[in-house]
């Protein structure tokens, strides 16, 4: 279980201090599939940032299975069981997707025909890419799913993801939602947290987090929360309307 009490987050900007989180308490669960959604700027890549060290709180404490986390670096959340697959997934040279694969598996003699299967998972012809070099000769759709198979080959307590439908196509897009599905199914002592746009996404959620201008605006089962987002014409025009009013 992951709990956040009182987060904030500032940072410094021309006019002086800026607030990107302001005091966040949030408590998820374990066996949930949890989706945040909200408007672009809102604050949730910070959060995910946040939850897996790679960004401190200015004020503000986290609790992963009870242990305080907050000061715990990136190494050691990972070795505690939260991973983290990024907006913008990171490229590495002279690294092979393989290699990568392993690193993530935590196990070396990972087969490749375990690789093979992650890969596929995220609709990639395995073949293709197992000896690629993680560089920018990959696409960003590309790197996306690669990063998004290293999380599936990880195998976690908490796996994050951060808007994983960005630069995917419609194709990939199915199979994600796919993988997802899967997930969601076969969750055991464990949580997902995906941070997305997408209806499709929205609907496997056992909970819903609605995030606008670094607050929780909604928090709630995907029953009660996903029919107030749909009411109007898009769930990006609902978060809007939570922006204003504070
Ligand atoms: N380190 C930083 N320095 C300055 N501004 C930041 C920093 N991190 C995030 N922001 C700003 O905080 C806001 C929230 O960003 P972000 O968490 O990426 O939102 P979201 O993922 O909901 O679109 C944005 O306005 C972004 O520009
Ligand atoms: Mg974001």
């Amino acid at each position: 279980m992951l709990t956040l009490e009182h987060i904030s987050f500032d940072v410094q900007d021309e006019g002086g201090e800026k607030g990107i989180i302001k005091d966040l308490s949030l408590t998820l669960e374990d066996n949930k599939f949890i989706v945040i959604t909200g408007p672009n700027g809102g604050g949730k890549s910070t959060l995910a940032r946040l939850i897996a060290g790679v960004a401190k709180p200015t004020s503000g404490k986290i609790y992963f299975d009870g242990k305080d986390i907050t000061d715990a670096g990136i190494t050691e959340r990972a070795n505690l069981g939260i991973s983290f697959a990024f907006q913008q997934p990171v490229r590495f040279k002279g690294v092979q997707v393989l290699d990568l694969l392993r690193l993530a598996a935590g196990k070396m003699n990972l087969s490749v025909a375990d690789a093979c299967r992650y890969l596929s998972e995220v609709g990639l012809c395995a073949k293709d890419y197992i000896n690629r070099e993680v560089n920018a000769s990959l696409s960003g759709g590309e790197l996306k799913r690669i990063e998004i198979a290293t999380v599936l080959a990880r195998g976690t307590k908490l796996s994050i993801f951060d808007e994983p439908e960005a630069g995917i196509d419609l194709w990939s897009f199915q199979n994600l939602i796919q993988v997802f599905e899967k997930m969601r199914n076969a969750i055991h002592d464990s949580s997902i947290l995906i941070i997305s746009h997408q209806e499709r996404i929205l609907d496997i959620a056992d909970e819903i987090v609605v995030i606008a201008d670094g607050k929780i605006r909604r928090q709630g089962p995907k029953e009660e929360i996903l029919p107030e987002l749909l009411g109007t014409s898009s769930a990006v025009d609902v978060c809007r309307n939570y922006e204003g009013g504070n």
